[in-house]
């Protein structure tokens, strides 16, 4: 769910996991400080894949401070668990939502002056 690019998103983040290379790009629409809607493109294994679009889901409807304060154990329990050697692949969605949401804050207080 929630695949592929989002036309005129207000943030996104691409992340890239150092160890295996895979990466997820995330892109958000921010309404009212709150997640309208998310979409994700994610290069890697099936459990980066799954959990990116967990998190998608998710984050949607939520506010930001909510969103931020989700874990990669949220996204690895909304797919029903990761085994151990797995755990890791939920790391791509939690830090691509938490620096989209920083730097969405930061391009509110730089355009807050006009
Ligand atoms: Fe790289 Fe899963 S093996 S994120």
């Amino acid at each position: 769910r929630n695949a592929g690019a989002m036309e005129g998103a207000d943030a996104d983040a691409l992340v890239i996991n150092p160890v295996c290379g895979d990466s997820m790009r995330i892109f958000l629409r921010i309404q009212d400080e709150r997640v309208a809607s998310a979409s994700f493109l994610t290069s890697g294994c099936p459990a980066a894949i799954g959990t990116s679009s967990a998190a998608t889901e998710l984050i949607t409807g939520r506010t930001l401070v909510e969103a931020v304060s989700l874990t990669r154990e949220d996204y690895a329990e909304a797919v029903g668990g990761l085994p151990n050697s797995k755990l890791h692949c939920s790391v791509l969605a939690s830090t691509a939502i938490r620096q989209a949401i920083e730097n969405w804050k930061r391009k509110q207080l730089e355009g807050g002056a006009a």
